[in-house]
């Protein structure tokens, strides 16, 4: 008797591995759809220069789209490539960042403007499959996203073939049931007034710089359920031995990281760059944004309400 139920527990077990495999697998390049934003690269030099501040500055794509050493090459008046291949390890298996010069075979050469902007809006790839969610860019306003698409265009084209995504087990499944393009929270701006006025700041962080991305609270799937800004997870080093670094709060409560900062103090700490080597923070990027765009978050930073680290959202 136990052994026929064993037996029969067996092949159920394995007949359920079986559906859960082939649908796994029917699932990895499942197709969306979303609009093509109707954006076309210029190539006028004013929209290229504010594409290029983007890029090198609150965009920080180099930190994701190069293995070089950008800010010595920058330092020395050399655009470096962003020809991608930096690789993510991740639990869930093997992330590269794509070629993003214009090479039409391994690079977004062959990519058309809409293509691309759509991409970067709306999380859906040419082919149609869901762009994994590294890049934040959902809400930049079409003047922003012009801008960059037409800096990207300017730069020449490097042929450097990246590597296929691999994932793993937990990662297919993962991709099967979870990936799903990540699109914009609400009515994307045409364009925004680049003053020093909270509401440009606000703009900065959340929808170029993202720094809500790493001083919000997440829960472990990825979602936030902090205050805005007020003090992120800890983050794990890359090389696995440093420690742990954990993004601090920045609204203007007392526990605070920023509290007492001055303006003046503020713009100083960005200048400087990277202190702690280890940091996951795309320092030396921010540390290229103008003065204006430093005025407009410090402003926007100091307009926010004072909110306790890993405090629930108010429901
Ligand atoms: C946090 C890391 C990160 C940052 C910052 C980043 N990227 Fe990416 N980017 C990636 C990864 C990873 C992929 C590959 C995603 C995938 O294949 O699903 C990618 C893919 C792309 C693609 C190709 C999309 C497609 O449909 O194939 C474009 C275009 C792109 N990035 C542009 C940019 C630009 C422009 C910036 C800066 C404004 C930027 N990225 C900043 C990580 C990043
Ligand atoms: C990829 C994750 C990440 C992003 C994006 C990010 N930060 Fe951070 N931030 C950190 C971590 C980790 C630390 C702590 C380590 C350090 O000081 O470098 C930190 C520290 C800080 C500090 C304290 C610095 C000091 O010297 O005391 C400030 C201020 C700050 N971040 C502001 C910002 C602002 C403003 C943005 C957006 C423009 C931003 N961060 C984006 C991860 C991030």
């Amino acid at each position: 008797m136990i052994k026929k139920i064993l037996k029969w527990t067996g092949i159920v077990f394995l007949l359920l591995t079986i559906v859960l495999v082939v649908t796994v697998s029917l699932r990895q390049n499942l197709r969306y759809d979303a609009p093509y934003p109707d954006l076309h690269a210029s190539a006028d030099s004013a929209v290229v220069a504010r594409g290029k501040e983007i890029v090198w500055g609150a965009g920080h794509c180099a930190d994701c789209h190069s293995v070089m050493n950008v800010d010595s090459m920058l330092n020395l008046g050399i655009e470096p490539a962003l020809s991608g291949a930096r690789k993510f390890a991740l639990p869930f298996g093997d992330i590269y960042s794509m070629n993003i010069t214009p090479d039409k075979e391994t690079g977004i050469g062959g990519f058309t403007d809409k293509e691309i902007a759509r991409s970067l809006r709306y999380g859906v790839h040419p082919d149609g499959t869901a762009v994994f969610d590294f890049m934040a860019f959902h809400d930049v306003a079409d003047e922003d996203l012009t801008a960059v698409i037409s800096y990207l265009r300017s730069r020449p084209a490097v042929r450097n073939e990246v590597p296929e995504h691999r994932l793993n087990a937990i990662g297919k499944t993962i991709k099967a049931f979870m990936v799903k393009p990540v699109g914009p929270s609400g009515p994307v701006p045409e364009r925004m007034q680049r003053d020093t006025s909270a509401a440009y700041g606000r703009y900065l962080a959340f929808n170029v710089a993202e720094c809500n991305g790493c001083h919000t609270m997440r829960d472990m799937t990825g979602g936030f359920i902090g205050e805005p800004l007020a003090g992120g997870r800890p983050m794990e080093s890359e090389d696995g031995i440093s420690p742990a670094l954990t993004p601090p709060n920045l609204t203007t409560d007392s526990s605070s990281r920023l509290f007492g900062w001055s303006q003046e103090t503020f713009l100083k700490r960005f200048r400087q760059g990277k202190i702690i080597p280890y940091s996951h923070m795309p320092w030396n990027s921010y540390s290229r944004m103008s003065e204006n765009d430093l005025k407009a978050l410090y402003n926007f930073l100091k307009s926010l309400p004072p909110s306790k680290t890993g405090a629930l959202k108010k429901k």
